[in-house]
């Protein structure tokens, strides 16, 4: 038993099985599949990496036990052939090999599925669903009970293949609005027949499923994934749950591993955002272990190896999935039983990674690990170039990936930053409310950079000439952007701030709240809106202006966490949004007049008194310093919010490029950033 966190590392009996450890690794679609449903040696290498990281068991993604009704995903996993097997066994080796149980998760998308996927372009479910643009279109059909039947065959087929392969044991996808859940919960469920009708009949489907895999395992372990409570109006409550699933665990199962939400109408809640408190969903656990009295797994944002520990030695659940963290960090469960907790990279639920694995041609990733996805791409070294000069001008999440990448590679490596502290963008990203999980990543930059051998140079602004002194072999600007000027009148009075400065901490001579006087933020995007809350949470009256439809509000931010932020600003009465209008001008009394139009008409102008102008029009590249070491001829790549405005993950990915270009480009090339 480990010292660190002991109730998470003690072993666990699952059914016949001896887990090594209380950390499970949850499902997650990679879309690093063939597109024939194979294995690949991309998909093999990110799960042996989180195998070797300590994890206790490998819950690998939804593998989809139909094709041609069932697929969710371009590039979703399958097994259903025995010429599949072969693929499989690759898979399951290099995770058991590693010391981690390997576990598959059977999946059909009934009404989830890509529709361009599927036989027909219709989904298949308990119902006929009709579009919501076009009533006339049939999105999903009725299954009829012979394709019922099928489809419980088909799940059981899966299962005897992923026997064959080596899986150890299995989990039954019922949750998020696939189609075990769609029979399960009467949102979706609305049959009078034998599937359907009453609760016991909404159950037939699920149980006899259950019953289906559980013969073809034989005495291996079956989860059953649910959504404890699916937070949709006529979805199943946590109530409705807690009385259901002690029939689901009659049915046959080892295990319930306890999700959340249903699909499209609580999308926000199955990968909330960083706005969801650590921990949240432990009381579902528990609620679901105390009606099942059968083992439970909890998942959704549990971040720390002390929170999983002490949701075991509470007794709210017997095992912890991770699902986020085991893409930011896949040696987390290692780390946390060394105890090397300051070593996890965090993740902060920023969710770039379901930004980054949607559509045809996305895949797995993270913006705090490049590696993510591309685990047969490591770092390279930098063979010639070792021991040579690199510079890295700018202290935000790229610069500082930047540099901690180069020095890993083998350079001598210096970095400059023109403020008296790291952070960059991380600093003004994390301070409106609900984002202080963005300073996770910032503490384990700096703590890491601290570890390295990268040489920090704080407040010193990089110039062409300074950088020229040391003659570097490269230099990475990633020195973000800079703000938009703006055609106002008055726009130099005292009374006008940028939003971006006051979010980054300088607002030291800022006035305390008027009541008189809001405060007015000029810009709807996502810093205009956090600003706007920032503000408003420290006492201030807001009026938010926007130039374009309120519709459009924080346009550029991660869709998830865009509509909890609309949903929360709509609702604070501190705040007043003023939509489709131009500042005009302002003047040294805080007298700002807007204009508003309809298009191209103009429809009001009006004058309000305000404490302070804060101007949030955005920041964009400024090339000067590129311009100037190309006429130096300093070899340099331009990264992050330098090169096109963007996000922390777009920083770090770009980062991770530039270094594999340098070293690709060896001494004496010309190192070219393709990203
Ligand atoms: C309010 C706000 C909220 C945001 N929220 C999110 C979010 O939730 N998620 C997300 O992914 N992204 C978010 N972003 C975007 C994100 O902050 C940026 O994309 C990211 O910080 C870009 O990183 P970077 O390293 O390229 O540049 P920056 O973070 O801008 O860092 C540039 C650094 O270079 C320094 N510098 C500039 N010139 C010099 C010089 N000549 N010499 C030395 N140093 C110099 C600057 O002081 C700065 O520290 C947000 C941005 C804002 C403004
Ligand atoms: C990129 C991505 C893909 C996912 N794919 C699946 C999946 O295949 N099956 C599933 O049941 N859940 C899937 N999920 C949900 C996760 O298993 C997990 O429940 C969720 O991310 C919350 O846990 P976390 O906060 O630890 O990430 C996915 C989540 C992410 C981020
Ligand atoms: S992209 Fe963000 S949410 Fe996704 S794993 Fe990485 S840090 Fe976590």
């Amino acid at each position: 038993m480990s010292q660190h966190y002991p109730h998470l590392f003690s072993s666990f009996q699952l059914g016949t099985l001896t887990l090594p450890n209380r950390v499970v690794m949850a499902p997650m679609s990679t879309n690093m599949g063939g597109l024939d449903g194979s294995v690949t040696p991309e998909l093999v290498a990110f799960y042996r990496a989180r195998a070797t990281g300590g994890t206790g068991m490998i819950i690998v993604e939804f593998c989809c036990v139909h094709r041609p009704t069932g697929r969710s995903e371009h590039r979703q996993l399958s097994l259903e052939t025995p010429q599949q097997i072969d693929g499989h066994k690759l898979l399951v080796d290099a995770i058991a090999s590693a010391g981690a149980v390997p576990c598959l998760q059977l999946q059909h998308g009934g009404p989830g599925v890509k529709r361009e996927l599927v036989q027909g372009g219709v989904a298949v479910g308990p119902c006929d669903i009709h579009s919501r643009r076009d009533p006339q279109k049939l999105t999903a059909r009725a299954l009829g009970d012979d394709e019922i039947e099928h489809l419980i065959e088909c799940f059981g087929t899966t299962a005897e293949l992923g026997v064959e392969a080596g899986y150890q044991a299995f989990e039954l996808h019922g949750a998020h609005g696939y189609l075990l859940t769609t029979f399960l919960t009467p949102y979706f469920n609305q049959r009078d027949d034998a599937w359907g009708g009453d609760e016991q009949r909404r159950l037939a489907f699920p149980t006899r499923v259950i019953k289906r895999v559980k013969a073809a395992i034989g005495d291996r372990p079956l989860i059953y994934r649910l959504s404890a409570d699916e937070f949709t109006d006529q979805g199943l409550s946590i109530d409705d749950m807690a009385r259901i699933a002690p029939h689901l665990a009659a049915a046959g199962l080892d295990a319930i591993h306890v999700s959340i939400g249903l699909g499209a109408t609580s999308f926000d809640k199955i990968v909330e955002p960083m706005s969801m408190p650590e921990g949240w969903r432990l009381p579902y656990a528990r609620r679901i272990r105390e009606a099942t009295g059968i083992p439970v797994i909890s998942v959704g944002q549990i971040r720390w190896p002390a929170t999983a520990e002490k949701a075991i030695a509470d007794g709210d659940a017997d095992l912890i999935a991770l699902g986020r963290p085991l893409l930011a960090d896949p040696a987390w469960a290692g780390k946390a039983r060394r105890g090397d907790t300051g070593l996890i990279r965090p993740c902060t639920s920023c969710n770039y990674c379901i930004t980054m694995s949607a559509g045809e041609h996305g895949k797995i990733g993270c913006a705090e690990n490049p590696l993510t996805g591309r685990e047969l791409m490591p770092i390279p070294d930098a063979g010639d170039l070792k021991g040579s000069r690199a510079v890295v001008v700018g202290g935000g999440p790229g610069g500082m990936a930047a540099a901690l990448m180069l020095d890993q590679a083998g350079f001598d490596t210096h970095l400059y930053e023109a403020r008296d502290s790291l952070g960059g963008g991380l600093v003004a990203s994390a301070a409106p409310p609900f984002k202080e999980k963005l300073l996770w990543y910032q503490d384990y930059l700096q703590r890491t950079l601290g570890a390295s051998g990268v040489e920090v140079h704080l407040g010193e602004t990089a110039t062409a000439e300074r950088l020229a002194t040391g003659a570097p072999r490269v230099v990475i600007l990633a020195h973000g952007g800079r703000a938009i000027p703006l055609p106002i009148a008055g726009i130099d009075s005292d009374r006008v701030l940028d939003a971006y400065e006051i979010l980054m901490g300088n607002g030291s001579q800022f006035p305390p709240p008027d009541a008189a006087l809001p405060i007015m933020i000029y810009g709807g995007g996502e810093t205009g809106c956090e600003t706007a809350e920032y503000l408003a949470e420290r006492g201030y009256q807001v009026i938010l202006v926007s130039r374009s439809p309120a519709k459009k509000l924080a346009r550029s931010a991660e869709a998830i966490y865009r509509m909890v932020l609309l949903e929360r600003l709509n609702n604070n009465p501190a705040i007043r949004i003023i939509d489709n209008s131009t500042v005009d001008s302002v003047d040294d009394h805080g007298l700002v007049t807007l204009t508003g139009s309809n298009g191209q008409q103009v429809i009001n102008q009006q004058s309000i008194a305000v404490l302070r102008l804060l101007i949030a029009q955005g920041r964009r590249p400024d090339p000067q310093l590129a311009n100037e070491l190309m006429a130096a001829g300093i070899p340099h790549l331009t990264i992050g919010d330098a090169r096109q405005g963007g996000r922390i993950g777009d920083a770090v990915h770009n980062a991770y490029s530039a270094v594999v270009s340098l070293c690709a480009a060896g001494n004496g090339g010309t190192p070219e950033l393709a990203c």
